[in-house]
């Protein structure tokens, strides 16, 4: 393929390297770092920003917007409907920055490091009931999706029994089958289920993000149904990917046994090894969509005002110009911290602070506790999640 000016955007990863890009945007990379693709089965077309380097200069231009309701905006699905506010990542400012700024407190680095203890335990006493039966079990149902969401409970003073309705709605979010239908549909359920736990802090208050929230509805910052909206993406975004990262993350380790001693080594190293599996797996693999307000020069391109820009963040993670022999996992790589898995510019992730802590502590814990942990059938047999915007795992079973 030389050119992929009518070609469709893949999201397939391949069989035979499922950790991996896919090799035709390698191949893009080198021939023709930006490049058109299209969407929605060609009625779309939208640039395809390949290079570490510009997907931050795009990212990092408000020039290039995030408000999903413009039309020509290249949505996951054609059929998208409106972002509620609460959703800000859709949103550009000034709507972007007063969603934003209500939150930013919860994740600042100080109070996160505050949940680690506490995080810890929530990872023994998952690997003690995981341990309590004989394997193969589903190591994401044991492990991998209860750890960030039983988390993510605690911080936002959300009940975990109520994760099957939770689990169930977020999937819905990151599934590239759902319909607009289907997403507003579940949107709609979790607002009303937020709402409702809202008013219920407001005569029983706690330690916690909705309690907070409904503080914030109390100055005049956010409305109510603004605030339902804002916990409803913190507690989908707050499981769905650390959950998938956990599970990745162990399949990576368990492919490389070589370098577990490095990330077993201290806790320095260990934020380097979460680092550099966040650089090489790049889960959130659909590409950040963006959406040009004016003419703007990229690299050796004009991209026009209106004119619809992904950037595939697993792609840029793998550029040789930013990363040496990008396609090695090498936990002790000194720059992988330069990864964009969590973005850049104004959207980059907010929750990045919960999501380092979780990885630093989840993997070396499972790896000192479980010495013998093996994926209980061949890698080929499992099945990786192709449709869905954020990449993972249907299920993983596992022995120790
Ligand atoms: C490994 C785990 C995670 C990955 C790879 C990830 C990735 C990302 C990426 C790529 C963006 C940027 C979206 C854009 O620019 O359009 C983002 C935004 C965001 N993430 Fe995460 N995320 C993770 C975990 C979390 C967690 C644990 C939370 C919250 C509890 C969270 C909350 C958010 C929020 C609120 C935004 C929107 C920020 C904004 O638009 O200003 N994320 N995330």
């Amino acid at each position: 393929m030389t050119s992929a000016t009518s070609s469709e955007f893949v999201l397939t990863r391949p069989a035979t390297a499922p950790l991996d890009p896919p090799p035709v945007y390698s191949r893009l990379r080198d021939e023709e770092p930006i490049t058109r693709v299209s969407i929605w089965e060609g009625r779309l077309s939208a640039w395809l920003v390949t290079h570490w380097e510009d997907a931050r200069a795009v990212l990092g231009n408000p020039a290039f917007s995030s408000d999903t309701s413009r039309s020509g905006f290249p949505t996951f699905i054609e059929d998208s409907r409106p972002a509620p506010r609460g959703f800000f990542a859709n949103y550009d400012p000034p709507v972007h920055t007063t969603m934003r700024r209500t939150l930013t407190r919860e994740f600042m680095v100080k109070k996160i490091d505050a949940l680690r203890p506490a995080i810890t335990d929530i990872t023994r006493e998952l690997l003690d009931e995981m341990t309590g039966e004989k394997g193969p079990v589903d190591f994401v149902e044991r492990f991998a999706l209860p750890l960030p969401s039983l988390v993510i409970c605690e911080l936002l003073g959300v009940p975990y029994e109520d994760h099957d309705f939770f689990q169930s709605h977020s999937k819905v979010f990151v599934d590239l089958q759902s319909t607009g239908e289907q997403f507003t549909a579940s949107w709609e359920a979790l607002n009303s289920y937020l709402l409702q736990l809202l008013t219920a802090k407001r005569s029983k208050p706690g330690d916690d993000v909705l309690t907070r929230l409904g503080e914030h509805v109390d100055t005049g910052a956010v409305s109510e149904r603004d605030a339902a909206d804002l916990a409803a993406f913190l507690l989908f975004a707050g499981h769905e990917t650390t959950a998938n990262m956990i599970a990745l993350g162990t399949i990576t380790l368990l492919q490389h046994p070589d370098q577990i001693p490095y990330l077993l080594a201290g806790p320095a190293e260990a934020a380097n090894a979460v680092e550099e599996l966040l650089r090489y797996l790049a889960i959130v693999h659909g590409g950040l969509r963006r959406y040009a307000l004016e003419d703007v020069r990229i690299g050796d391109v004009t991209i026009r005002a209106g004119e619809g820009v992904i950037v595939p963040l697993h792609v840029a993670n793998r550029d040789p110009e930013a990363f040496a022999d990008p396609d090695r996992l090498d936990l002790g790589r000194a720059n992988a911290r330069q990864h964009v898995t969590f973005g850049y510019g104004i959207h980059q992730c907010l929750g990045q602070p919960l999501a380092r802590a979780e990885l630093q502590i989840v993997l070396p814990e499972l790896f000192r506790r479980l010495p013998d942990l093996r994926i209980d059938v061949p890698l080929e047999d499992i099945t990786f999640k192709q449709s869905t915007t954020v990449y993972g795992v249907h299920e993983l079973p596992v022995t120790w």
